[in-house]
């Protein structure tokens, strides 16, 4: 890695969190700065997104800058063959910065070994998402006013989900107490488990989350991901496990918010969009604002 970047949520210290939070906070008061005149920056997404692209890209031009890139590997050279070094060592001298989502785990690592110039990790395979995780924080801080001592429930698909992965170690700075529910065959893998237990966090697994639902501040539910499933009908057995109603959150805390990285399926109802525990929709907005400022962090602008 020549430049800065942003890989994996550990490469940044909690300072370095805090320090991005900050920054979002002054963008998302004032999200048209001309911070980024004269430069460009790529999207390359090799899996399909809504909210990361399109507001990395938003966050890109409310800064003055340019985006080039694709949103479908069908319209680049990928279908030819090409492979990722030869893209990233072409697309390096053509930008500022490339942000990048792919489905192997470390691909995002290997382009910034590779590269001359700033990678940001938009999601690769089940292993990290790091700008959601700090999007996760900055709703976390502004909905708690604190990021310590809370209870987090992570619910849904916590074995794949790159989500529930980035989020359990940024968090671990701030010592919270984790409640993970999930199928059996969707569990928190344990490289994570053995990650807290060093730490000294305090965690707890389970199948049935509402016994328990009044103890969470914050509830983060997760879609079961149909693409990282090799066997169907392990999917359709495991998509509908958990489905949050607004019934459940009838004797939740008052200080309780609902979280969802986005897209969801089926796992939260509807009846809870309503709900002014439901924080899913200003959640995706906030990122906009961090990401915003991790673009400025990585390309060292102040
Ligand atoms: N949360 C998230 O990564 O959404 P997209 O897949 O739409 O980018």
């Amino acid at each position: 890695m020549k430049g800065k970047s942003l890989i994996s949520i550990t490469d940044y210290s909690k300072e370095d969190y805090l320090e991005i939070l900050d920054s979002a906070a002054d963008f998302e008061k004032n999200p048209d700065q001309p911070l980024l005149q004269g430069k460009v920056v790529a999207t390359l997404f090799y899996e399909p997104s809504t909210r990361t692209r399109l507001s990395f890209e938003t966050a890109v031009q409310r800064l003055g800058g340019k985006v080039i890139g694709f949103s479908d590997v069908n319209s680049s050279s990928v279908t030819k063959g090409e492979t990722l070094k030869d893209t990233i060592k072409i697309i390096s001298n053509y930008v500022d910065l490339i942000i990048m989502r792919h489905p192997m785990e470390g691909s995002a690592r290997y382009a910034s070994e590779i590269s001359d110039i700033s990678i940001i990790n938009a999601g690769d395979g089940a292993n990290q998402h790091p700008s959601q995780t700090l999007l996760d924080l900055y709703s976390i801080r502004k909905t708690q006013g604190t990021l310590e001592n809370l209870n987090v429930f992570m619910i849904g698909d916590l074995k794949y989900g790159r989500t529930v992965h980035s989020l359990l170690m940024a968090m671990s700075h701030f010592k919270p107490t984790f409640y993970f529910f999930s199928p059996e065959a969707l569990r928190m893998p344990s490289g994570y488990k053995h990650f807290l237990k060093e730490k000294g966090i305090k965690f707890v697994e389970g199948s049935d989350f509402v016994p328990v639902i009044q103890e969470a501040d914050i509830i983060y539910m997760t879609r079961v991901q149909k693409e990282r499933f090799s066997d169907p009908i392990e999917y359709e057995k495991n998509k509908s496990v958990y489905v949050l109603n607004n019934a459940m959150l009838e004797h939740t805390r008052p200080n309780v918010r609902v979280l969802h990285p986005l897209p969801r399926v089926n796992e939260i109802n509807l009846d809870v969009d309503d709900n002014p525990k439901a924080y899913y929709y200003d959640q995706a907005r906030n990122g906009l604002y961090v990401r915003q400022a991790i673009i400025c962090k990585v390309l060292g602008i102040k």
